[in-house]
This record gives structure tokens, sequence and C-alpha cells, in this order.
């Protein structure tokens, strides 16, 4: 798995080049602009102080990374293809079937879809058999986390294939055992994104509120253990069993709505004016950075603390 397409170079597309690069891939993009090129350039330099921190890298290699806006000519000698284009079954649909006519027979497609059903992305595709989902989580090029999800005709041989590749690139990936919308990850974000959405519209707090109320409490145990776990520890030496005894009613209590609100204008000011305050004038690429140089940190602490819990 040495040369790999990435179809797509928005946030996502961008963020698997930087990985795939730093782990000695060579890569070729593929965009419908020859400006884009420009903007991923910027964005491996702007990142690669972190990634190579994190990585113990030395430097960059940036010949190994080429961009076209042939389709055909990304994908027909590419090992791998990982696809980043929008979310939206009709598009990913037709640029699947575009992709099976070129791509080699034993490469492998993987979708980097946030929550479609690969069975459905890949259904005009010439042999499923090799396709799979791997949904990553933005900054792509820092975070470990990449579920792998099997469509109804993905061959184990592939998913165990793909499973070895994003080892092979410092990933850890999340075996997903069938196709569900949403995979796992984002049913859980989704979740707590509708309930923030109801608490606002209806003016309980502000998104600051919000954040602060995870970023100071269940974020900072989220990075180390999930909720199964941290609330294995609610329950006190009786673990999960006195947890459940205990909070078991409260699933009956209405705490939460989970039917998303209507995204009407006064919620959406809300949520844009509320995030413009929290950012303090700061660019969005400041706070990247600053995010950036914490998962890096973080990670590098968070590896002395896995290393006690999960051996
Ligand atoms: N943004 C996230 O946090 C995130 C996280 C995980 C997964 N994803 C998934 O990654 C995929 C890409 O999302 P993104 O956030 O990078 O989007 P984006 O809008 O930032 O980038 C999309 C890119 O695809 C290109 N594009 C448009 N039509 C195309 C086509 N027909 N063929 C090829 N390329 C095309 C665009 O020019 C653009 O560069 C989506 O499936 C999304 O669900 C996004």
């Amino acid at each position: 798995m040495k040369k790999i397409a990435v179809i797509g170079t928005g946030v996502i597309g961008s963020g698997w080049i930087i990985r795939f690069l730093a782990h000695d891939k060579k890569v070729i993009a593929y965009d419908k602009d020859t400006k884009l090129k420009k903007k991923i350039i910027s964005e491996i330099k702007r990142t690669w102080p972190h990634v190579k921190k994190l990585f113990n890298k030395k430097n960059i290699k940036l010949k190994d990374f080429t961009f076209t806006t042939s389709l055909k000519e990304a994908i027909k000698d590419a090992d791998f293809i990982q696809e980043c284009a929008p979310e939206n079954y009709k598009l990913k649909i037709k640029l699947m079937n575009e992709i099976g006519k070129y791509a080699k027979l034993n490469s492998i497609i993987s979708s980097s879809s946030s929550g479609l059903l690969p069975s459905r992305i890949y259904s005009k595709c010439k042999n499923p058999s090799r396709t799979i989902i791997a949904h990553p989580f933005n900054p792509v090029y820092l975070l470990p986390g990449v579920e792998l999800v099997p469509g109804k005709k993905t061959k184990s041989i592939f998913l165990k294939k793909a499973q070895k590749f994003y080892k092979s690139i410092s990933m850890n990936p999340i075996m997903v055992k069938k196709e569900l919308p949403g995979y796992l990850a984002d049913r859980l974000q989704e979740a707590l994104w509708r309930e923030a959405l109801h608490i606002i519209n209806e003016g309980y707090g502000s998104t600051q509120d919000l954040d602060r109320s995870i970023e100071d409490g269940p974020g900072l145990r989220w990075s180390l253990m999930g909720t199964f776990l941290t609330f294995h520890l609610a329950g006190g030496k009786e673990g999960m069993k006195h947890m459940l005894e205990q909070f078991g009613p409260a699933l009956k209590l209405p705490w939460t709505k989970l039917k998303a609100p209507k995204l009407s204008k006064k919620l959406s000011s809300r949520v844009i004016k509320g995030t413009k305050l929290q950012s303090k004038g700061k660019s969005v690429e400041l706070i990247s950075n600053i995010r950036d140089q914490y998962l890096v940190d973080l990670q590098k602490l968070r590896k002395k603390y896995e290393n006690k819990l999960r051996k």
C-alpha cells in the first residue's frame, strides 16, 4: 500500500494527505480546481510542526505529493483510494461508479463518509467486495480514531487489509460489526449536539456555557475513558452494577429530547453569534494551531496513562 489517491481535498481530504505523507506514502490528490493545490501545500506547512512532533518525523517529503484534476489519472495506479467528497448520496454514488471504472481491481476503495450507508454509496461501484467506509475525526493528521464499516458485499480479506493499512499510519481502527446510519461515534456526537441545540433554543444556557460543561467535566475524562468505563467508576466499589441500580430509573425521566429542534433563523443566529463571541476575534487558523499543539501534548500524556489502564 504505497500509492494512495485522495479524492476531494477539503478539510478531511487535506488531513488524510498530511497523515499519509507523514507515513511515507506517495499521494496523488484529485479535486476540481488546480488552485486548491496551493491551499493544500499551505495547510501541509501550517500543520507540519505539530505532525512532526507527534510522529517523531524529520522532514516532510513534498516531492511525494502530486495534484491532478483528472480522476482517472489520480486513480489508475493507486493501491488505496481515500474518497473525501461532500456528504451526499447522489454525488457519492456517481463518484464511486466512476472510481470503480478506473481503479485497479484489487485496490481498496475507502470513503470518509460521516454516516452514509456503504451498501448504498457503493451500489453502482464495480467489485464492491473491496469497498469500505473509513470514518476519521478532524484533524485527521493528529487523531488516531477511525471507524471501519463494511457494506453488505465487503469481503473480510479487504477489511483486514484496510485495518492493517490504517494501523500502519498510526491509527486505531474501530471495527464496526455491520453498517448502520451514523456509525458509532457520530450517533453519540449527534445526540449531544441535538440536546445542546434544544438548550440554546429554549434559552437555558449559552454556547459557551454548554462548551464549558463538557470541557471542565466529562470532556477531561473522555480523552482517557468513554461513557461505559466512566459510569463503571460512578457506581463506587460495585461498579456498573450499582450505577445501574442507582441511575437506571433516571432513564425514564424526561431529561433528553433527542429529536432535533428546527434549525430556525433565531437558533442559527444564537449559535453563530455565540461561537463568534467564544472565538474572541481569533481566526479559525489560530484556534486550529492552539488545538493542534494541545492534541499533540495531550496524546503524549495520554500514552503514559493508557498503558496503565489498558494492559
Ligand atoms: N468535516 C468533518 O469534520 C468530517 C469528519 C469526518 C468525516 N467527514 C466526511 O468527509 C467527507 C468530506 O468532508 P469535508 O468536511 O472535507 O468537506 P469539504 O467541503 O471541506 O471538502 C469537500 C471537497 O470535495 C471536493 N468535491 C466536490 N465535489 C466533488 C466530486 N464530485 N468529486 C470529488 N471531489 C469533489 C470539493 O472541491 C472540496 O475540496 C464527507 O463525506 C464528510 O462527511 C467530515
